[in-house]
């Protein structure tokens, strides 16, 4: 009767228990209520998926306090988890904040990365050799090799599956980009970014001193009209290598190969590095994946440097959203004004909240300040409000393009117009300009705009519309 009691109570106590555990079991007990031999098979776990591979991303900064907060957000919102990711950032010859944004982002987050590995060079500011931050004397060339090594290094000592290379003017707009890179399962292998021009971060040709050499495959794969992944004889400024591939274990970026008799250039050096160890560099044009900017001259400056990311960051806007820089670093406020016009309008239709957004922003990024002008619009006109209004199309008039009368659309688009000629009378502007809602500006629009005026004053010019 005890031995009874105290099975039962075993019972009711295991059946607290699981009930706790797993919902249900409960009920399986109360259909038997009298069973001392439950039998219930012990639960088989199902196999956990496998963690993601390890990568290693590797960051070399020089002067490029302007593109680091939005280098920086497209790093951080690619879709790949973080405590998977090893993060090796190095900076030197600065003459600006680069050192300063690096170390406040790399406090910020390395709590959320595998590891952080920090290479800060505070002196000297420049390599005694060279003309200007964007020359590449042999001693860059030198330093900026070793420190590729050195990352290459670290990825091999902590057994990162993967290392990522990738230049800090480069923008990863697609967060999807390590994943698809990673699942293309080649030894060497980068994203085709897009630039301004036909330039990108691969050659299909290379000349047997090592050059460059422009082939016709290579404007097939650079417009898309050839999509997948090719064979290419050099990758450079963003690509990634499987560490877990035997033959990656010869790759090397410093000392340069014994038999090396090419220019002294990194990405030289290393496609003839993965061309001795028998590694296939490969190009990806699938999706489209990110932006370069077109390299600058010797001679450039840090100025036309941060002009040239802006126009690369506007462009961006043309086909994505807004590219935000990180949250984890000060970004230096911009200060838009009105290039010396007296007022700046720019029309647009408040239903096309889209359109006002990316000029708000395209204008801000260039620090150009507009007022908005509501449009008039055309299609919500009927014909008694255009005849109250006194509007009448001039008889037989016709579109000399088209061939055809106006349209409502542009009838609202003058009276638009209008509304800013009323206004520039009223307020007494001298100078202003207008712009609609749909423009895609130049490289370096807002100079060449300003020295445009500035020849005209210089010219004294008697202008009424240009
Ligand atoms: C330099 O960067 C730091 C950290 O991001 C920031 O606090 C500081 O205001 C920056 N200075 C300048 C001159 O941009
Ligand atoms: C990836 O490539 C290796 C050869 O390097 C091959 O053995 C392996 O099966 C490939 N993996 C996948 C998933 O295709
Ligand atoms: C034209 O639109 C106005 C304002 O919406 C409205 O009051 C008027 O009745 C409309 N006229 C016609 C002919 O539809």
């Amino acid at each position: 009767m005890a031995a009874r009691r105290a099975a039962t109570l075993a019972c009711s106590l295991l059946l607290l228990s699981a009930a706790l555990l797993r919902r249900g079991c409960r009920a399986r007990f109360a259909a038997e209520p009298d069973s001392e031999h439950d039998e219930e098979e012990p639960e088989v776990f199902p196999e956990s998926p496998v963690q993601r591979p390890t990568v290693l991303v590797a960051i070399l900064a020089r002067n490029a306090a302007h593109a680091l907060p939005h280098f920086l957000g497209c790093l951080e919102r690619l879709d790949y988890p973080k405590s998977r990711m090893a993060i090796w950032a190095a900076t030197d010859h600065n003459v600006d904040n680069t050192t300063e944004i690096l170390r406040e982002w790399l406090k910020n987050v390395q709590r959320f990365y595998h590891y952080v590995e920090w290479r800060p060079m505070d002196e000297p500011e420049s390599y005694p050799d060279e003309i200007g931050p964007k020359h590449w004397p042999g001693s860059r060339f030198a330093h900026v090799m070793k420190l590729r090594q050195a990352a290459l290094r670290t990825a091999r000592e902590k057994w990162s599956d993967y290392i990522l290379f990738i230049d800090v003017d480069n923008f990863l707009t697609n967060p999807q980009t390590l994943s698809l890179m990673i699942a293309e399962n080649r030894t060497i292998v980068a994203p085709m970014l897009e630039s301004r021009g036909l330039y990108s971060n691969f050659w299909c040709g290379i000349t047997p001193q090592g050059f460059y050499k422009r082939t016709p495959d290579y404007l097939q794969i650079r417009e898309w009209k050839r999509m997948g992944c090719f064979p290419v004889p050099m990758v450079h400024s963003t690509f990634l290598i499987d560490l877990r591939k035997e033959a990656s274990d010869k790759l090397v970026f410093y000392p340069p190969h014994q038999d090396y008799t090419w220019t002294f250039d990194d990405i030289i050096v290393f496609a003839f590095s993965s061309r001795q160890a028998g590694i296939q560099m490969y190009i990806c044009n699938r999706e489209h994946y990110g932006y370069l900017p077109i390299p600058l001259k010797p001679h450039q400056t840090l100025q036309e440097e941060i002009e040239n990311l802006i126009h690369v960051q506007i462009e961006a806007m043309i086909d994505g959203p807004p590219m935000e820089p990180s949250q984890f670093v000060s970004v230096v406020p911009k200060y838009p004004d009105k290039m010396g016009f007296d007022e700046i309008f720019m029309i647009n239709l408040k239903r096309r909240k889209d359109r006002r957004d990316r000029m708000l922003r395209t204008l801000y990024e260039q620090e150009i300040e507009v007022k908005i002008v509501e449009a008039v619009d055309g299609k919500a006109l009927n014909t008694s409000q255009l005849k109250a209004l006194n509007i009448e199309m001039l008889p037989g008039y016709r579109d000399p393009y088209s061939s055809r009368p106006l349209t409502r659309g542009e009838i609202g688009c003058f009276l638009s117009h209008y509304s800013v000629w009323k206004e520039v009378i009223d307020r007494e502007l001298e100078k202003t300009l207008v712009i609609e809602d749909d423009v895609r500006f130049e490289h370096q629009f807002k100079k060449k705009l300003m020295k445009l005026m500035d020849d005209i004053d210089r010219a004294q010019l008697d202008w009424e519309l240009m």
